[in-house]
């Protein structure tokens, strides 16, 4: 197929070129600076210079191409401010960047999207011990920050399932690790000695290695059904506490340093929900039944490289 890939220098973004060329598909990257054609180029792609926000520049970027797939996987997450706000650019790119891209879809021709959508659209709270599925109320407001993360994978999700004449697939993702993704983050934190936990009791939540996320996306590319969200989680849900320090192990970091509950929700409101708060189980039995996709690492030790507990 071809491929109008947004998102494409990312931690998701270069595996899922990788695995885009595994797989026989022609692919279209929109980058932001040309500096990073080359990592395009490198794993089989074509680049087209854009801003996804920019939608007059991003039409004439794509114009006079032919496309069968939308993909977006753009995020900013990586400049994000400690406290999250509503012009933040992240949810400006799941809201009007998707609109953006749909337009995109059609002046390409492309008949199908597929959007990165986020496992906490389930509700930043404690879920308990009920696996959640697709079947799950997706888009649940509970009155904190969170919410502003919700209402943005939702508006993503229902701009492409809504879209006239394109199919729409949503993959909501646990939470990224693997290389450039959240471990790398936290190990350099840890390197530097910053405090990354809260003390005490943390949630616990789906995590997902950023190369089976690509590997999903070409499933859900491939296979996903018009108008379907597919969770896509590992086999084993784990606590922010043991996440971390499996990532100090692999990495060989120092220990991790705990924040004071209260210290962690005004530092960090956002990250202080979703750690101390945020507390979900979420099954991938959809993907596996319909995409055929399961993780090749079933939880964090086999992703990290680490011996498999006893
Ligand atoms: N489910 C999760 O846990 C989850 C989900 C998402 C992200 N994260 C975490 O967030 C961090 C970043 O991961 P990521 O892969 O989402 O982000 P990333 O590595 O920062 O990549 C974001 C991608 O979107 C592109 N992009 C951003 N704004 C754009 C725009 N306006 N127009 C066109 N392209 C744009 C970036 O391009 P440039 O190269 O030009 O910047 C890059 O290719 C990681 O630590 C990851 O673990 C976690």
């Amino acid at each position: 197929m071809k491929v109008l890939l947004a998102g494409a220098t990312g931690a998701i973004g270069l595996p899922l070129l990788s695995a885009l060329e595994a797989a026989g598909h022609q692919v279209t990257a929109i980058i932001r600076d040309p500096a990073k054609g080359r990592l395009v180029a490198d794993r089989g792609a074509i680049a087209v210079v854009a801003d996804v926000m920019d939608r007059d520049g991003l039409l004439r970027a794509v114009d006079g191409r032919a496309v069968d797939v939308v993909m977006h996987q753009a995020t900013a997450l990586r400049g994000a401010r400690r406290t999250l706000r509503p012009d933040d650019p992240t949810l400006a790119l799941r809201g009007r960047g998707t609109a953006h891209l749909l337009e995109a879809a059609r002046v390409t021709g492309a008949r199908r999207f597929v959007t990165q959508s986020l496992i906490t659209g389930y509700g930043y709270r404690d879920h308990g011990s009920r696996v959640l599925t697709e079947d799950d109320v997706f888009g649940l407001r509970v009155g904190n920050v969170g919410d502003l993360v919700t209402d943005a994978s939702v508006a993503t999700e229902q701009q492409v399932f809504a879209a006239d004449g394109i199919e729409g697939i949503a993959l909501r993702y646990g939470m990224f690790y693997g290389r450039n993704a959240f471990s790398d983050m936290f190990a350099d934190l840890m390197r530097r000695r910053a405090p990354v936990l809260p003390r005490g009791r943390t949630a616990t939540t789906s995590f997902i290695h950023v190369e089976d996320a690509a590997a999903a996306a070409v499933a859900a590319m491939e296979r996903g059904r018009d108008g379907q969200a597919y969770n896509i989680v590992d086999d084993h849900p784990a606590s922010w506490r043991d996440f971390i320090t499996a990532v100090a192990r692999a990495h060989g970091t120092p220990r991790p340093l705990a924040l004071p509950r209260w210290m962690m929700r005004l530092a960090v409101p956002y990250l202080g929900h979703l750690m101390i708060d945020t507390s979900m189980r979420v099954s991938h039995a959809r993907a596996t039944r319909e995409l055929g996709w399961t993780p090749t690492y079933p939880d964090l030790r086999a992703g990290l490289g680490l011996a498999p507990s006893s």
